[in-house]
């Protein structure tokens, strides 16, 4: 018997999604069979978290395929936009929370530790957080107080449900100093521990991150990041994990670098998160002129992506989840941002290939290559 195409996808999404009916082993390539019948979050060491950043969509169920294959395949979400400041505090007195409380809810019935997505950032903030009269930055208590007022509102609202918190997102420049952030110029250096203080005080059993990218390829923001830990900790303040958002690109970091940055994350005592997982396999191009198609260069695999590159990306995968696999101790929640390559920020405009999940929410070499290394004794 063969199957037309369409059943064939309808089977195979099905499978993907966890109600696998029909396993013709002769039929499918292995790899698929393998694929299709093993959930990550089964086969994770033991404690990890493992899970994908959620969009609106999908929180909010109309992405039925994506939420079987959420639902089956990890035990943590993301929020990708619903809980940023811009998104719930758009106006200082006006909070809206429809979305977030769905998103919150999505994750508790099924039972994933649901992640809070940031407090604090220089982006997706409205620009009320940081005013003051006549288009001047606010005075340093005016901010405190605003930033005090959302951050409790905001954990207060999810305390118990909600089990950490990127507290602060990106404060660091790539060469380490603290980036020139409207909180930072409003507040000072110490706008980080503020924060810090105000979550804990809102809900003092949340987990509390500090989460920012280039940790693995850039030393000099890794240290950064070690001096923010360090300095939470000499305040005496909670800090849980640092999370490393893993926005990498084909073979950057290598993986000497992603086991280096473990081990120093690590030796200041917090455990270590991979929050944002993608690879990037689009070239670096400059911004692109509003209204106009990306160029071929920029957009090399707007027909599909070839094969060596296909491999080439599994293999990446592969070695960078045998490093975190070495430091499975170290480790507490690896997340990818986003689900399938379809629903992936990396795109914007272009075709881009980033996840283990393609177009079709079916996976890729690059999902059976992670369970290979997942599985492997
Ligand atoms: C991105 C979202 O994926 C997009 O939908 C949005 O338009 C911009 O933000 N670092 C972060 C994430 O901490 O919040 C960003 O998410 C990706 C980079």
């Amino acid at each position: 018997m063969t199957l037309g195409r369409r059943a064939f996808a309808h089977a195979a999404a099905a499978a993907a999604a966890g109600a696998l009916v029909f396993r013709p082993s002769n039929w499918f390539p292995d790899a698929t069979v393998l694929a299709q019948s093993v959930a990550l979050k089964d086969i994770v060491p033991k404690g990890w978290l493992i899970g994908a950043a959620v969009n609106q969509n999908q929180s909010d169920g109309r992405d039925g395929v994506a939420v079987d294959l959420i639902t089956r395949q990890f035990n943590t979400i993301s929020p990708e936009n619903a809980l940023k400041f811009q998104s719930v505090h758009p106006e200082p007195d006006r909070f809206t929370f429809d979305a977030a409380d769905r998103y919150v809810a999505f994750g508790r019935d099924r039972g994933m530790a649901v992640i809070g997505h940031n407090l604090v950032w220089h982006s997706q903030t409205p620009r009320w957080a940081w005013d003051g009269a006549d288009g001047a930055l606010a005075d340093r208590a005016t901010m405190l107080a605003r930033m005090r007022t959302h951050i409790a509102t905001v954990v207060g609202r999810y305390k118990g449900k909600i089990h950490g918190w990127d507290v602060v997102n990106e404060a660091l420049n790539d060469d380490g100093t603290l980036r020139d952030s409207p909180w930072r110029r409003g507040i000072g250096d110490d706008y980080i521990a503020q924060a810090f203080t105000f979550a804990h005080e809102a809900d003092p059993n949340v987990e509390l991150y500090y989460n920012d990218f280039n940790l693995a390829t850039r030393p000099a923001k890794r240290a950064g990041a070690i001096r923010i830990v360090k300095d939470l900790q000499q305040r005496g303040l909670r800090i849980d994990a640092v999370g490393e958002q893993g926005h990498w690109r084909l073979n950057t970091p290598a993986a000497g670098d992603i086991d280096q940055t473990i081990a120093e994350l690590r030796q200041t005592g917090v455990k270590v998160m991979i929050t944002e997982l993608d690879v990037n396999l689009l070239p670096q191009t400059g911004p692109r002129v509003a209204g106009q198609p990306p160029s071929p260069e920029s957009n090399p695999y707007a027909n599909g992506l070839p094969d060596d590159m296909q491999q080439a990306l599994a293999g990446y995968y592969a070695d960078a989840f045998r490093v975190l696999l070495k430091h499975r101790d170290d480790i507490t929640r690896v997340t990818f941002w986003g689900v399938s390559d379809a629903d992936s920020w990396l795109n914007r405009g272009r075709m881009n290939y980033p996840l283990l999940w393609d177009r079709q929410r079916q996976p890729k070499p690059a999902f059976d290559a992670v369970v290979r290394v997942l599985t492997a004794k």
